[in-house]
């Protein structure tokens, strides 16, 4: 997805380009994932980073989860928290709908 900057925010992305979730998007070579949090009622977005803490292997879906296929480390797609290794996690930033696009905070 096409990225630019706007103030203190990363635009990702109009809204109706992202059909379905977890999206794939790429900041600045970065991959992350775009994951929806809540019900179509009453949706919220997270950005998920798909870099994993242990030794940067490249987090897939599956399921409910997000897992590195290099050791397996597991993450639960929503929140980025390990299922299988205590205490650790992928980064994980609140994602906002401003204008009808999806922005995120820069760091
Ligand atoms: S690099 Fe992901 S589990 Fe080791």
């Amino acid at each position: 997805m096409s990225e630019q900057e706007q103030g203190s925010y990363r635009i990702l992305g109009n809204v109706d380009d992202f059909p379905s979730f977890p999206a794939t998007v790429t900041i600045d070579r970065d991959p992350f994932f775009l994951v929806q949090t809540n019900d179509n009622d009453d949706p919220a977005y997270r950005l998920v980073s798909a870099i994993c803490p242990h030794a940067g292997g490249l987090v897939r879906p599956h399921e409910n989860e997000l897992i590195c296929p290099l050791h397996f480390w597991a993450f639960d797609i929503l929140t980025g928290e390990s299922t299988n290794v205590p205490g650790e996690h992928l980064e994980c930033r609140p994602v906002e709908i401003r204008d009808g696009q999806f922005a995120v905070l820069e760091k």
